[in-house]
């Protein structure tokens, strides 16, 4: 397993959308490996691949504190199943440090595959779906600092590229 490097905003890459994984072979489940260690090392609750400039439709997630609690979805569909608009603190590995509050359907259904390629088929509510939501748009190229007004969002841009040119 292996520590990757987390892209960060406004880095380009973390717009590229992902391609569907066309098995769930060693190759992937290596890269859910180094996900999953990377994920905890940055005591994150959730990664996706595109975070660590693999652009693969393939999400890990684990809501527990001790690592007690891993959940994997390959090439996942959602459909939402309650549109009430739920407002939750998000932040994100690639936007260290920020935090505001993003609304999403409160309740939706999905369809992946799971390490070993199994299929998933559940409903999910509360922060699982809020998290979920956030890493389907992390495939799709997009960032949570999107729901933001343009002002918010190049301010934020703005001090995480001086903290960047600062660590370069
Ligand atoms: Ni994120």
């Amino acid at each position: 397993m292996a520590i990757r490097k987390i892209l960060e905003f406004p880095d380009p890459r973390l717009r590229t959308r992902a391609a569907i994984v066309p098995a769930v072979d060693g190759r992937i489940q290596t890269l859910i490996d180094d996900m999953f260690e990377t994920m905890y090392d940055a005591n994150g609750i959730g990664l996706a691949a595109s975070q660590i400039d693999v652009h693969e439709q393939v999400i890990v997630i684990d809501l527990s504190s001790d690592g007690s609690a891993p959940r994997v979805f390959v090439n996942p569909s959602i459909e939402v199943i309650d549109e009430t608009l739920d407002g939750f603190e998000e932040g994100c590995l690639s936007v260290p440090g920020f935090s505001e509050a993003v609304e999403r359907p409160k309740a939706i259904k999905v369809e992946a595959l799971d390490r070993d390629g199994r299929p998933v088929d559940e409903t999910v509510t509360g922060l699982l779906a809020v998290c979920l939501q956030h890493e389907m748009d992390h495939l799709q190229g997009k960032l949570f600092v999107d729901y933001l007004s343009p002002l918010k969002r190049q301010r934020i841009r703005q001090r995480l590229e001086k903290e960047q040119r600062r660590k370069a």
